[in-house]
């Protein structure tokens, strides 16, 4: 969802704006734009569509300068065009302004606004900050830039994450932060702000994360951050962890199939130094302090949205099966507005690659509002959500760049099993002999994924003779069932084929009705405590000619008498089976997608992190 970036510096502008775009492109956008400011004017250029329609609208432009901005804008008010493209203008055009949110009260201050004479020139929420900063340096208010900007926020209600020039403030950016992430970058003689650090990162590793109501002034005698009642503040510096060529291609065509591919080590990473195969351990650094509050609890939500809900699903079977506890799983979009009941001893974790999701944000606050403890499950590191958690895990897969997750899913299922040992064992429900076996499964499941992605060109096959449906049914049963969910979801964001992921048994209750030749059916056979059920479901599938392409244990016979065509994956116990059935419908999605010739990395519509809600 909508980038942004913005250099303060002596390098050419126009290469940082537009190199960080294309880092923040994966996030999703539909149109973007910049902004340069040089000597007392500013030069701004608009584009809808792709970052290289920006790239040749402005080649022949002068775009020197010391200070600019640049945004990828995600429609949510207003049809993708230039004109509604970021950044946007006060009356005089005396400043640009770019931004990610949603400003709720728009209507209201635009009536304001064109009672007092604004003229607006889009239909964005966007355009009331624009025009109110101005008229807090204009109209004989006269304000230093970084007053007007607090001044105007002030009056706003929503989200917002945002960075404006001033063509009378040479060299100066301010740039500020409610519910829409921002990071600083702080290098030798330059400064940069981003939606998130990928935005800079090869300039600098040093970081400052911005919080909510807290805004930054960058210019050319150094950076200050104060808070909006104009407190000054001293924020801490970080260091990137990750390195570059985590947010490059390495010879791959595409980020997903990078990342699918990576999923060996990122499996490995979420479990380095923390489970004892030997002793039956799990050790989880980040859930230390609370390890009471886990041995203790009789009751556990989890809540996420996308992938991430797809994973508290198969969390859900862990937690109850090794810890006995029951456990809900709840959309985080619902969840925030559905009144829920807290009991006293229940624990929440919230699951989010990105740790900025709007509604799971959302759903941390309101249980933390209640006193309930909640807990997360984050890859980003000191994203919102990890940092408003009151402790966690981080799933360490590196930046995702991809639209559609894949490396974030599995690191996340497999950070749910450690959680779900631990509990286990906290709890005395797991006993040690069951924990050494399943942590001894454990780590072989990264070799095995290995093995799985060894017949990755296979699945090119299996996707050639998939192409040409424009539906297709996933089933899975126990375990398996959020895999099927979650393949269904893999093909529609990335092919925008009709998928829908379906508990096997439940079919007779409804989606039976559509197969017949055409329709095929996926279906998750490993041998597993519920075989025998999925491979009845499979004959019934037969009996009306629907076409079944499995996903089974290896050497299975059986299933490959039933099924058109099968997939094998490695032997493993019934719990891990998701972490190894997933991948080949990663990559049936990825090469489905490649063939159909749609844009695997940032599919139609689709954003990364969806800041809005
Ligand atoms: C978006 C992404 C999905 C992701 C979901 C939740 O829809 O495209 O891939 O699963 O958001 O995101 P989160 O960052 O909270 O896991």
């Amino acid at each position: 969802m909508c980038g942004i970036i913005g250099y303060v510096g002596p390098r050419p502008q126009r290469d940082v704006l537009l190199g960080g775009l294309k880092r923040l492109e994966y996030r999703g956008y539909d149109s973007a734009g910049l902004a340069v400011q040089s000597g007392e004017r500013l030069r701004i250029v608009k584009a809808a569509g792709k970052i290289r329609e920006l790239e040749a609208r402005s080649a022949d432009l002068d775009l020197s300068g010391t200070v600019g901005i640049g945004h990828t804008r995600w429609a949510t008010h207003g049809v993708p065009n230039d004109i509604n493209a970021h950044p946007h203008t006060g009356r005089v055009g005396r400043i640009a302004l770019v931004h990610n949110g949603i400003i709720e009260n728009y209507q209201t201050l635009r009536t304001l606004l064109e009672k007092r004479g604004n003229v607006f020139r889009t239909e964005t929420d966007t355009e009331v900050l624009a025009h109110l900063v101005e008229e807090y340096l204009e109209n004989g208010h006269d304000h230093p830039l970084e007053e007007a900007v607090r001044l105007a926020l002030l009056e706003v209600e929503g989200a917002y994450g945002i960075a404006v020039i001033d063509s009378h403030s040479p060299g100066r950016l301010v740039a500020a932060r409610r519910g829409s992430p921002l990071v600083l970058g702080i290098g030798e003689g330059e400064f940069f702000v981003g939606s998130d650090a990928s935005a800079f990162a090869e300039y600098t590793r040093e970081i400052i994360y911005l919080n909510d109501d807290e805004m930054a002034i960058l210019g050319p005698d150094g950076y200050l951050v104060k808070n909006l009642e104009n407190v000054e503040l001293s924020p801490e510096v970080q260091r990137l962890e990750w390195e570059l060529d985590r947010i490059e291609k390495g010879g791959f065509e595409h980020f997903m199939l990078k990342e699918i591919h990576e999923q060996p080590e990122t499996l490995v990473d979420a479990m380095r130094g923390r489970v004892n195969p030997e002793t039956g351990e799990v050790k989880l650094g980040g859930l230390q302090d609370v390890q009471g509050l886990l041995a203790r609890c009789d009751r556990v939500i989890i809540s996420a949205c996308g992938t991430s809900w797809h994973a508290a699903l198969i969390g859900e079977r862990l937690i109850e099966e090794f810890a006995r506890i029951p456990v809900e799983v709840e959309y985080a979009s619902e969840f925030r507005y559905a009144d829920p009941v807290f009991t006293p001893g229940t624990v929440v974790f919230v699951i989010s690659q990105s740790g900025e999701t709007a509604d799971t944000l959302a759903a941390l606050r309101l249980a933390r509002e209640q006193e309930v403890p909640v807990l997360g499950i984050v890859n980003v590191v000191g994203s919102t959500i990890a940092r408003e958690t009151l402790a966690g895990v981080y799933i360490h897969a590196g930046p995702e760049i991809g639209v559609a997750s894949t490396k974030a899913f599995t690191s996340q299922v497999t950070v749910l099993s450690q959680i779900a040992v631990l509990m286990g064992r906290l709890r005395g429900t797991l006993d040690t002999t069951r924990a050494r076996e399943v942590l001894s499964e454990i780590v072989h499941l990264p070799a095995k994924v290995r093995q799985i992605l060894e017949q990755a060109d296979g699945m090119r096959d299996f996707a050639t003779e998939f192409s040409g449906v424009g539906n297709a049914l996933y089933l899975g049963r126990g375990y398996n069932f959020p895999v099927a969910l979650e393949g269904a979801l893999k093909l529609k964001e990335i092919s925008y084929i009709h998928a829908e992921g379906y508990p096997a048994a439940e079919m007779k209750h409804g989606p039976i009705a559509l197969i017949d030749q055409d329709m095929p059916v996926v279906v998750l056979a490993p041998g597993d405590s519920v075989y025998d059920k999925v491979v009845s479901n499979i004959e019934e599938i037969r009996a009306r000619r629907g076409r079944v392409y499995a996903v089974a244990t290896e050497d299975d016979d059986r299933i490959a008498a039933l099924a058109d065509r099968v997939v094998y994956i490695p032997r493993t116990l019934d719990c891990f089976y998701p972490l190894l059935a997933v991948v080949p419908l990663q990559l049936l999605a990825y090469h489905m997608a490649v063939q159909r010739g749609c844009d695997v990395d940032q599919p139609r519509n689709l954003a990364k992190s969806v800041t809005v809600e």
